[in-house]
């Protein structure tokens, strides 16, 4: 028996001529009295292979059985094929239908189906093109993500996804518990008695990989954590999930300055890698995102995906202070017409994603990072700048993102730590290991967090966060 060939190799096969077994899902299919012709797919390819089936050599009960949507092994002769949209093409010599697929049930059709159509069947819409062209990039850029860290001595640390930490406050949490949730045991003071729960404490699922992967940093010095966080914020925008991967680096001795470098370049670093190794599927992407703004007037059409990238490579990106922002923002003509939804009302002001594009693709048109935000609205962690009002924060800002990455220098200063951390009313007993590392050895470090599907957005030019993750889950929606 001769070992399957995947769809991939087969279609970049130079001697032709030769026995070969595949195997895959039925896309399509058309013929005649005499033939029959299967488009079939196997995930290792955008394209599908087109298999050839002679009506006179084959029975056509089984024949019958092919229809769109089933599994089959077919073992033939891979040739050179005489038909237009292919270079070569097998002729079945035998072939097995594995699963039927009742035509009369089967959602996926040979059309275009809408992304929301497809988010419905999210247990068979990794069969759509659009599907397994993302779900080919995503794996590209994990792959990337690795790489490019390990080129540069970083170490990989798990940090936990279930914590006992509230403290990064940057969102809602998901509590994980044991308890009966309809009978809890209760403390003298009413409340639930937590020490009674599976941790013996109040647990959560966790909103960002940080403060763990510091206590790594202060012995290994360049770490990243790649994980899943959770956030449980009610927002149910094309840029929100409530479960995401997030990628955290964090480095010792890094200021604020190498902190935006070192961004630039790992952004930069895996925008080139999918130039550079997802051509056929981003050049699929682009053509569909062309498709879905045909309907849009020309000014409201975004840039050709490839081009974007390839303009985002160019350029250095633009970095400038929160102070400096609030000024352009204020003296916009959105801000004079009254057109921001939000006001920017001046220092203090907490930015919105429509304030972000303004800077990045209105005033500067190109990517953006914003340092030194009022310490009122960013995380207890951040390292205090000088004038009291503001912390070495960075944001960097993207055309049709917003903000991609979040991160900063860290307070590495124990008192000033300590006295945050009392400001802000965290208590203290929560925080002690994380103090620790300010008494013990303290250095200069910084970091910050890329949202992976925030970076998978940008890269396919997809517009709804739901589209580039598998399983998204966000409100009222957890159902594959
Ligand atoms: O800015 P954030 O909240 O930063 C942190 O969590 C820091 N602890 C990171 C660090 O310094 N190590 O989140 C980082 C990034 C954002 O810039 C955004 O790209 C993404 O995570 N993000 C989300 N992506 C999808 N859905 C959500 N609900 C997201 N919230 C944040
Ligand atoms: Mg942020």
């Amino acid at each position: 028996m001769t070992r399957r060939t995947e769809i991939k190799q087969a279609l970049a096969a130079q001697g032709v001529d030769s026995d070969i077994v595949v195997k895959g899902w039925v896309r399509n299919f058309r013929g005649n009295n005499f033939v029959l012709f299967v488009a079939l797919n196997d995930g290792s390819s955008l394209q599908n292979l087109q298999i050839v089936f002679d009506r006179e050599k084959h029975n056509a009960e089984e024949l019958k059985k092919i229809t769109v949507g089933c599994s089959m092994s077919i073992c033939g002769k891979l040739v050179q094929s005489e038909g237009k949209g292919q270079t070569v093409e097998v002729q079945a010599e035998t072939f097995e239908v594995l699963g039927l697929a009742d035509a009369d049930e089967y959602p996926l059709q040979p059309k275009k189906h809408s992304l929301e159509f497809l988010r419905e069947i999210g247990h068979l819409r990794f069969r759509s093109n659009t599907f397994g062209a993302i779900t080919r990039v995503r794996h590209a850029m994990i792959y990337a993500i690795h790489t490019f860290f390990t080129e540069r001595g970083f170490y990989n640390i798990h940090t936990p996804i279930v914590t006992g930490s509230d403290c990064e406050g940057a969102g809602q949490m998901f509590h994980v518990s044991t308890l009966d949730p309809k009978n809890p045991p209760l403390a003298e003071d009413g409340k639930i008695d937590y020490s009674q729960d599976f941790f013996g404490k109040e647990t959560n699922l966790t909103v960002s990989g940080q403060l763990e992967v510091e206590l790594a940093c202060m012995a290994m010095s360049k770490v990243y954590t790649f994980g899943p966080t959770f956030r449980a914020e009610n927002s149910n925008t094309s840029r929100h999930l409530a479960e995401f991967w997030m990628i955290e680096p964090e480095v010792a001795f890094n200021d604020i300055h190498d902190n935006m470098d070192l961004a630039e370049e790992f952004l930069k670093y895996l925008i080139q890698y999918a130039l550079d190794h997802c051509r056929e599927d981003l050049e699929f992407l682009q053509e569909r995102l062309l498709q879905e703004e045909k309907s849009k007037p020309e000014s409201e059409r975004s840039m050709p995906l490839l081009e974007k990238l390839q303009f985002v490579l160019a350029s250095d990106f633009e970095r400038l202070t929160y102070t400096e922002a609030i000024e352009i923002l204020q003296k916009s003509k959105p801000a004079q017409k009254g057109q921001f939804k939000y006001e920017v009302k001046g220092f203090g002001t907490d930015l919105q994603s429509e304030h972000e594009r303004y800077l990045v693709e209105k005033h500067f048109k190109k990517p953006v990072i914003l340092t030194g935000y009022p310490k009122e609205i960013k995380a207890f962690y951040m390292k205090q700048n000088p004038d009291g009002k503001t912390v070495a924060a960075m944001d960097v800002l993207f055309p049709q993102i917003g903000e991609i990455i979040g991160g900063s220098e860290r307070e590495a200063d124990y008192e000033k730590l300590k006295n945050r951390i009392e400001e802000v009313g965290i208590p203290m007993k929560e925080m002690w290991w994380y103090l620790d590392t300010r008494r013990f050895g303290t250095v200069p470090h910084a970091g910050f967090g890329l949202g992976f599907e925030r970076l998978m957005l940008f890269v396919t030019g997809m517009t709804n966060i739901r589209d580039v993750i598998p399983f998204p889950r966000y409100p009222k929606s957890a159902e594959f």
